[in-house]
């Protein structure tokens, strides 16, 4: 069953006179318990498309349906809402805030939503259990290795349970066992927990702990440098 549904998927900036298009009427469909890997060349709409599927930005046009809603509708409250309850955002770059403890990075998503101190510490707990991290809970980002601060940004990005968890070259900065690691726990939040996973990598080794690969170009999917069939020229 389709999760995620792109329909003539638009994103246009404008840059003084001139407009540019990152994304350039992309139709794409993500069925439940996906996981899928993004390639293309630096400028191809990757990191754009992820964050119109992360409700982070809006599309200029075209409609993207997650899990029969069009998000592209929702006022931007709404939409911080619905984010919140449905995605997870894993960077490059971690992204943990340095000042806080590993249990306090991931207790963050939990402050939008109503629970107990309890219960805070309940799902933090086992989301840092999880990505087999819980002795490093009270460690600071600086006192943490790359794989492991990836380890507490991907528990963050877990620990509201979404639906779907979207990837930005999540291994773009580790080395290959951390690497490996890495891909082995998405690869498992997929498997095990049932995520829809959108992963944008420009290793072709980590394409293969994903169950499909599609490329980008120019803002449109692409197979073997030519567009997919069907794709208006
Ligand atoms: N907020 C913005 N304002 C203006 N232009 C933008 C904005 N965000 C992205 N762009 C432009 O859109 C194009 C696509 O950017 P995007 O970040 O999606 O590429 P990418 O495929 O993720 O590249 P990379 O592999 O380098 O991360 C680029 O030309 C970029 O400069
Ligand atoms: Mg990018």
């Amino acid at each position: 069953m389709t999760l995620i549904e792109c329909r003539d998927l638009t994103r246009e900036y404008r840059k003084g006179e001139n407009i540019i298009r990152p994304l350039d009427g992309l139709d794409l469909d993500v069925p439940h318990a996906d996981f899928l890997a993004l390639m293309g060349p630096s400028g191809s709409g990757k990191t754009t498309l992820l964050n119109l599927i992360a409700g982070i930005d809006s599309p200029t046009r075209g409609s993207l349906t997650i899990d029969g809603l069009d998000i592209s509708t929702l006022s931007r409250g709404k939409l911080a809402a619905w984010r919140s309850d449905n995605v997870g955002y894993v960077f490059q770059l971690y992204n943990l805030v340095p000042v806080l403890t590993a249990f306090e990075n991931v207790e963050l998503p939990l402050l939008l939503h109503r629970h107990s101190r309890r219960k805070r510490q309940q799902l933090v707990s086992e989301a840092l259990e999880r990505v087999g991290i819980a002795d490093r809970h009270d460690h600071f980002p600086r006192q943490l290795s790359g794989g492991q601060e990836q380890r507490v940004a991907i528990a963050r990005a877990i620990v509201t349970d979404p639906p779907i968890l979207v990837a930005d070259e999540p291994t773009g900065d580790l080395d290959k066992p951390s690497a490996h690691a890495v891909m082995q726990l998405i690869q498992q939040l997929n498997s095990e927990l049932g995520k829809t996973i959108i992963m944008v990598t420009h290793d072709p080794h980590t394409t293969e702990y994903a169950k499909r690969t599609l490329h980008l170009d120019k803002g449109r999917l692409v197979e073997q440098g030519q567009l997919l069939e069907g794709a208006p020229a």
